[in-house]
C-alpha cells in the first residue's frame, strides 16, 4: 500500500485546480433549515446500570463561536464522566458547553460529543434540547434524506441506539462493534502465538484481506472466505460478533506505488465485478451468516489516491493519471458498496487515508467531494456507507498528547514547524471527527460511524517523549513533544520504531465506532528490495532503508526496518519491535 502525503506547493497547485468545480451534495439539513439547530442524541450502549451516549449538534443558524446545549431527564440520570465537551447536571437538568477547541459552529457545522451516565429504570431520550436558548428539533436517528426512522435510541440489554433507517439499510445497528466480539482470524493468531511473548495479543481481532480473487477460496490451501465466516459463526457462538473484511483488489491497484500493486489492470473493472466483487456478495448473503456483522474496508488508498496523485501535482504518477481518466476506481468502489450495501448484514467502511495525506484543506476538501460522487453514483447511495475508515495500514498516532495543532510557541503557530508543515491535523481521532462533520455536512448519513487503524500506531518504547518539548522555536518544540518518531509523516512502510496501538475498543469517543486492527501486525508493508513473485507485488523503494525518498515524503529517508519480506508475507523482526513498543504497554 502507498501512504502518501502532499506537500504544501503541491496542496495549493490542487486547491488552485479544483476550486469551484464540484458541487457538494446538500447537507443532510437542508431540508429542514428553518429549525434552528438539530440535536441527534445516541445512547451506543446500555447495560443494567450505565450508559453511553453520543450526541451530535447540527446549527442550521448563523455561525457561533461557542455554543451551550441544555436537556432534561426524565428519569434519573446522571452524567458520569463526558468527553469533547463540558458537562454540568444539576438535579434532572444538563449543559453541556463546548471545550476551548471546538467552540466554532459554522451555518450547516456539526459537533459531536460523548458521555457516560448512570440510571435506573427506563433510559429514556430527553424530548427537548435547547441550543443557546433557542429549541432544536430532535433527530431521531431516521438518517439523511428524510427518513423518519422509528424510535429513538435506548436500545435495550447493550443493543445500540435506533437503526440507520432510509432505504436498503435493513436492521443494521448504529454501531455494529458495540455489544459484540471481533473476530480472531486463526491463521494470524497462530503466526502471532509462535512468536516470544506473542500469546499477549494472540487473540486480538484483525481483519481478514481479500487481496486478490484466490483469496476468496484460499491462497494454498489456506482458509478462503467461507472457511473464516463458518470460523466466525463458531466464534459468534449466541452472541454478536463482527468479522472485518478487506476488500482489497481494484484495476491498477496501489496507482502511487509498488508494493501492493495488485493482480488487475488498469482496464479490468468487468473482471474485478464478475470475478471479484459478485463471488465475494454472494457468499455473503448466504442466508447462514446473516447473524454475524460483517464490516468491510473498502479499497485503501484509492479514493485519496485520486484526490492528490492523480493530476496537477508534483506527486502525481501516470498510474493514478490513468485510473483517474478511465474511472475505473470510481466505478470499482461505487460497485462494491452498491453490491455489498444491499445485504443488510454489511457495514461499509470507506478508507479515507489519514491525516498526513488529506489533513490540509486543500485536500480534505476534494476528498469529501470524491467520497460523495462515488458513494452516490453508479447505483451507490450513502444509506450503502456506515462510516469511513483512517489510518489503515499506517502509523499515525491515535493522540498526540503533548502538543496540539492550536498551540504556539513565541507567537508562531506549530503549524508553520517543519514536522507539522501546515496541516490542520496532528493526529488521527481530531482528523477523524473533523472528517465526519465534513461527510454529514456533504450529505452522508447523521449517525456515521469512524474506524481508526491503530494496529501499529502506538509509539511506545524508550523513544517515547514523556512531556511537552522544548519552548525554545516551533521546531524544537514539535520534535521534542511529538510521539508519532517517524521522519517524515509521509513515511509508510515498515516504519522503524513503531509500537502496537490501541488494542480493538469498540464506541471509544464520540462519533468513532471503534479502534480496529486491520492491518496485521507483523505482516510487511513491502519487500525492502525486490523479490520476485506471483502476487503482483512490486518494489516500492519506500520500503529501502538506504533510499532518500521522494516528493511524497519531502525526500527524506523512508525509515524502513531493512531485511523486509513481500507485502503481507509475515516479518516476525517487526512483530517483536511492534510488541516491544506497544503503547499502551503489553503486560
Ligand atoms: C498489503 C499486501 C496484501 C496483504 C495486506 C495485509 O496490502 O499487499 O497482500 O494482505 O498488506 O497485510
Amino acid at each position: 500500500m502507498s501512504r502518501t502525503r502532499l506537500p504544501l506547493v503541491a496542496a495549493l497547485a490542487l486547491v488552485a485546480g479544483t476550486s469551484g468545480t464540484a458541487l457538494l451534495a446538500a447537507p443532510a439539513g437542508a431540508a429542514v433549515a428553518s429549525v434552528p439547530c438539530t440535536v441527534d442524541y445516541k445512547i451506543q450502549s446500555q447495560w443494567d446500570t450505565g450508559f453511553t451516549a453520543a450526541v451530535t449538534i447540527t446549527n442550521n443558524a448563523a455561525a457561533k463561536s461557542s455554543w451551550s446545549l441544555k436537556w432534561s431527564y426524565a428519569g434519573d440520570q446522571r452524567v458520569t464522566n463526558g468527553w469533547s465537551s463540558k458537562i454540568t447536571q444539576s438535579g434532572a437538568a444538563v449543559t453541556a458547553t463546548n471545550e476551548s477547541y471546538n467552540g466554532a459552529l459554522a451555518n450547516g457545522g456539526s459537533v459531536s460529543f460523548g458521555f457516560n451516565g448512570s440510571y435506573s429504570g427506563t433510559n429514556s431520550v430527553p424530548a427537548t434540547f435547547t441550543l443557546d436558548g433557542v429549541t432544536c428539533n430532535v433527530d431521531d436517528g431516521g438518517g439523511s434524506g428524510g427518513g423518519t426512522g422509528g424510535g429513538t435510541g435506548g436500545g435495550t440489554g447493550g443493543g445500540t441506539g435506533g437503526g440507520t433507517g432510509g432505504g436498503g439499510t435493513g436492521n443494521r445497528v448504529d454501531n455494529p462493534y458495540v455489544g459484540a466480539k471481533g473476530y480472531v482470524n486463526p491463521e494470524w493468531s497462530a503466526l502471532a502465538a509462535a512468536e516470544p511473548g506473542g500469546s499477549r495479543i494472540a487473540d486480538q481481532s484483525t481483519a481478514v484481506w481479500l487481496d486478490r480473487i484466490a483469496a476468496i477460496d484460499g491462497v494454498n490451501g489456506g482458509m478462503g472466505l467461507r472457511a473464516h465466516l463458518d470460523e466466525a459463526l463458531k466464534q459468534k457462538g449466541s452472541g454478536d460478533l463482527v468479522v472485518q473484511l478487506v476488500i482489497y483488489d481494484l484495476p491498477g491497484r496501489d496507482c502511487a506505488a509498488l508494493a501492493s500493486n495488485g493482480e488487475l489492470g488498469p482496464d479490468d473493472i468487468d473482471k474485478y465485478k464478475s470475478q471479484y466483487i459478485d463471488p465475494i456478495a454472494a457468499i455473503l448473503s448466504d442466508a447462514k451468516y446473516a447473524g454475524l456483522r460483517i464490516a468491510t474496508v473498502i479499497e485503501p488508498d484509492s479514493l485519496p489516491n485520486l484526490v492528490t496523485n492523480a493530476g496537477g501535482t508534483n506527486s502525481t504518477t501516470a498510474a493514478c493519471v490513468t485510473m483517474k481518466s478511465n474511472g475505473n476506481y470510481e466505478k470499482g468502489v461505487s460497485y462494491a458498496l452498491d453490491k455489498l450495501g444491499a445485504i443488510p448484514n454489511v457495514y461499509n467502511y470507506i478508507d479515507a487515508g489519514h491525516h498526513g495525506w488529506l489533513g490540509w484543506d486543500s485536500n480534505l476538501g476534494p476528498a469529501v467531494q470524491e467520497f460523495a460522487k462515488v458513494a452516490t453514483t453508479n447505483g451507490a447511495s450513502v444509506n450503502d456507507v456506515t462510516g469511513f475508515i483512517v489510518n489503515t495500514a499506517n502509523y499515525s498516532p491515535t493522540k498526540e498528547p503533548n502538543f496540539k495543532v492550536t498551540d504556539t510557541v513565541n507567537g508562531q503557530t506549530v503549524r508553520q514547524s517543519k514536522w507539522v508543515d501546515w496541516n490542520q491535523y496532528v493526529d488521527e481521532q481530531s482528523y477523524a471527527v473533523a472528517l465526519r462533520d465534513k461527510l454529514v455536512a456533504a450529505g452522508f448519513d447523521s449517525g456515521l460511524g469512524m474506524l481508526i487503524d491503530t494496529s501499529r500506531n502506538g509509539w511506545g518504547g524508550s523513544a517515547r517523549p514523556a512531556g511537552p518539548g522544548p519552548l525554545t522555536s516551533v521546531d524544537d518544540y514539535v520534535n521534542g513533544s511529538r510521539v508519532d518518531r517517524r521522519i517524515h509523516a509521509g513515511n509508510w512502510c515498515n516504519q522503524s520504531g513503531a509500537g502496537l496501538g490501541a488494542r480493538p475498543t469498540a464506541a471509544p469517543a464520540a462519533g468513532i465506532d471503534a479502534y480496529v486492527w486491520v492491518k496485521p501486525p507483523g505482516e510487511s508493508d513491502g519487500s525492502s528490495s525486490a523479490v520476485s513473485n506471483d502476487e503482483g507485488k512490486g518494489f516500492d523503494r519506500m520500503c529501502d532503508p538506504t533510499y532518500g525518498g521522494n516528493a511524497r515524503n519531502g525526500n527524506n529517508p523512508t525509515g524502513a526496518l531493512s531485511n523486509a519480506p513481500l507485502a503481507g508475507h509475515w516479518f516476525s523482526a517487526q512483530f517483536r519491535q511492534l510488541m516491544q513498543n506497544a503503547y499502551p504497554p503489553l503486560p
